[in-house]
């Protein structure tokens, strides 16, 4: 009998490749941590994580404590049995780098890093930019990931199995109106990954560009990029904006796979939406 159409982003995850198979569990007692794991893209990565291993142990980062313990209560409730934890990192304040060293510092270690925050987006288009919004606009999304990785692959068990995965973004690869600057930190960040993926060997540097995504960060656009949004969406060739949920999976993919990885340091993971 065919099973029932998914309604939530959970059953989603229940119900696909997601669900615990009788394929070895490369997940079981592993510990990932996912920055901007609250909310969007990072949630669906964390809820795709859990539904993966009953073992798993999942560390959520961002910059509301609020924030992250509503999360940890609304993933336990799903995944009663994983080892759920979070810690505040504001990846854009000026101690940058002291709270992300303090952070893995208190987590210990991890096998697989994940990065999705991001900050709202007020300026994007070059017209409307100041030499600090160019700088503001790169702190999360950029700088963060680099920083993240510098102290962060200290902390990951050696080997090919341990990963990093940034978030990128299609338009990085592809023109869109009014979004030259945050295009320039995404076009960057596969460049940093590719680099990295070399400087950080045998361990596993990919990133996901993902297209118009339907999230909280949409909802926190101006009108104008709200509308400029959904027509995008529209021209894509699903006809609207991807789904948190099946974003996640090309995160989860790139935190199992490793045949690739034989011949490819680094995997460059662009969203069918974009
Ligand atoms: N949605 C899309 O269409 C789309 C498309 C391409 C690329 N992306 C990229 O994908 C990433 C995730 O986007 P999303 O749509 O999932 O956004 P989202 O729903 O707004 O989630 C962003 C996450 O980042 C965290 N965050 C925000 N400011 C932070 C800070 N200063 N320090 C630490 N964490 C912070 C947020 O938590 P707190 O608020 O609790 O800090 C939240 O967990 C972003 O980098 C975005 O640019 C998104």
């Amino acid at each position: 009998m065919k099973a029932a159409a998914p309604s939530t982003t959970l059953q989603y995850h229940k119900q696909t490749r997601f669900a615990m198979a009788t394929r070895p569990n490369k997940l079981a007692n592993k510990h990932i941590v996912v920055f901007g794991g609250t909310s969007g893209i990072g949630f669906a990565v964390a809820e795709a994580i859990l539904a993966s291993s009953p073992t798993a142990r999942l560390t959520i980062s961002s910059s509301s404590s609020i924030k992250i313990e509503a999360t940890i209560k609304r993933l336990l409730q799903s995944f009663p049995s994983n080892a759920i934890a979070g810690h505040v990192c504001d990846l854009a304040t000026p101690d940058l780098e002291e709270s992300i060293s303090s952070l893995f510092s208190a987590i210990g270690k991890v096998d697989h890093i994940i990065v999705t925050a991001g900050d709202p987006i007020s300026r994007a288009s070059v017209h409307d930019s100041t030499l600090d919004s160019i700088r503001a606009a790169g702190q999360v999304r950029f700088i963060a990931p680099i920083l993240i990785a510098k102290h962060g692959s200290k902390y990951l068990t050696p080997g090919p199995e341990s990963s990093i995965i940034f978030t990128g973004a299609m338009v990085g690869q592809r023109p869109m109106e009014g979004w030259a600057v945050v295009a320039g930190y995404a076009a960057g960040i596969e460049g940093v990954t590719k680099n990295l993926a070399v400087d950080l060997k045998p361990v596993r540097v990919n990133c996901i560009a993902p297209g118009p995504v339907d999230t909280e960060l949409v909802a926190g656009m101006s009108d104008e990029q709200r509308r400029g949004f959904y027509a995008v969406a529209a021209k894509t060739p699903i006809g609207r904006a991807g789904r948190p949920e099946d974003v996640a999976e090309a995160y989860l993919w790139q935190v199992l796979e490793q045949a690739g990885a034989a011949d490819r340091r680094y995997m460059l993971t662009a969203s069918s939406t974009g």
